[in-house]
């Protein structure tokens, strides 16, 4: 909040600190008021019950005249700020980036750049990204707040936001509307770049997997993904793998995390969740497949070859 990454988040930080220096001007206005007057007007020892004052018409004209000018204050500063937070979308004009939010990681697709991937969004710096956020299964809720607003995403009907940061680096975020037992353990990052890096990003992702035939470890982890239940959940592109239920591992290897970032993408870490992804994230619909550690580091080897 305090440190906005993009014009869009800028406005909204603008506006929560001005609520928030006027809030606060209250607060120790009011505050300071009842400490005064308990004190100043405190109970003393024979002293009579002072008069009563009703209805002083100067003051109630005051205390509501003052609220509503400042409400009024935020309240165009607001419309205001909604505007630059969330600009419209033209007519007709197609996402760049589709997120969908699943029982909990995220799938992230470039339409025009034929890209599927997940947990981490791949942003050009300064360019607005127009995101299209939809749901799987419950109703999630995408925010990455030093670039963009909150937005729902929905079963059956499409949210828009704008993603866009203005400087390259890492910006974390996270799912905001509780959506089932690993809720907190659903977590998003935007990795901004120049648009060069961007480039040769896409155009690495948009590459399928080699087929591979040395490296006997990494052979037999291949086979095993045919003949595991790998391929009933996970799409390779170039190994005839396309189901659509877990992420997309074509280029696992090439990111930061591992189960929408919870661990960091390393081969022990890759290999502990192969071998009972219930113990680090559970209610994840990754089973335990109970596999043997051979065949865990097999699997483990083949996946680091996917970049
Ligand atoms: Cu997805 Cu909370």
């Amino acid at each position: 909040m305090f440190h906005p990454a993009s014009p869009e988040a800028l406005a909204i930080s603008n506006v929560f600190i001005l609520t928030l220096i006027i809030a606060g001007v209250i607060f120790l206005l009011v505050t300071g008021l009842v400490l005064y007057i308990a004190f100043r007007y405190r109970h003393k020892d024979g002293q009579a019950e002072p008069r009563a004052n009703f209805g002083l018409t100067k003051l109630e004209i005051g205390w509501t005249v003052g609220p509503t000018v400042l409400l009024a204050v935020l309240f165009i500063f607001t419309i205001d700020s909604m505007g630059q937070a969330d600009p419209a979308v033209g007519q007709g004009r197609q996402p760049d980036i589709i997120v969908t939010g699943h029982q909990w990681w995220w799938e992230i697709q470039y339409p025009t750049l034929g890209i599927t991937t997940a947990n981490e969004i791949h942003l050009p710096t300064g360019r607005a990204m127009l995101t299209r956020v939809e749901s799987d299964d419950v109703i999630h809720d995408l925010w990455i707040p030093q670039i963009a607003r909150k937005i729902d995403m929905l079963p059956g009907q499409p949210n828009n936001v704008w993603l866009q940061a203005s400087a390259p680096g890492i910006y974390l975020g996270a799912c905001a509307e509780y959506c089932g037992t690993q809720h907190a353990k659903m977590l998003v990052r935007a990795i901004a770049q120049p648009q060069a890096e961007f480039d040769a990003w896409a155009k690495a992702q948009s590459r399928p997997a080699p087929h591979l035939t040395t490296g006997a470890t990494e052979v037999r982890g291949q086979q095993l993904f045919q003949q595991k239940t790998c391929i009933s959940c996970h799409a390779i592109n170039g190994a005839a793998a396309n189901a659509q239920v877990g992420p997309d591992l074509t280029h696992i290897a090439s990111r930061q995390t591992l189960a929408a970032g919870v661990l960091l993408n390393t081969p022990p870490n890759l290999a502990a969740w192969i071998r009972n992804p219930q113990q680090i994230k559970p209610g994840s619909h990754m089973p335990n497949l109970h596999l043997t550690d051979d065949e865990v580091n097999a699997l483990v080897a083949y996946m680091e070859t996917l970049k």
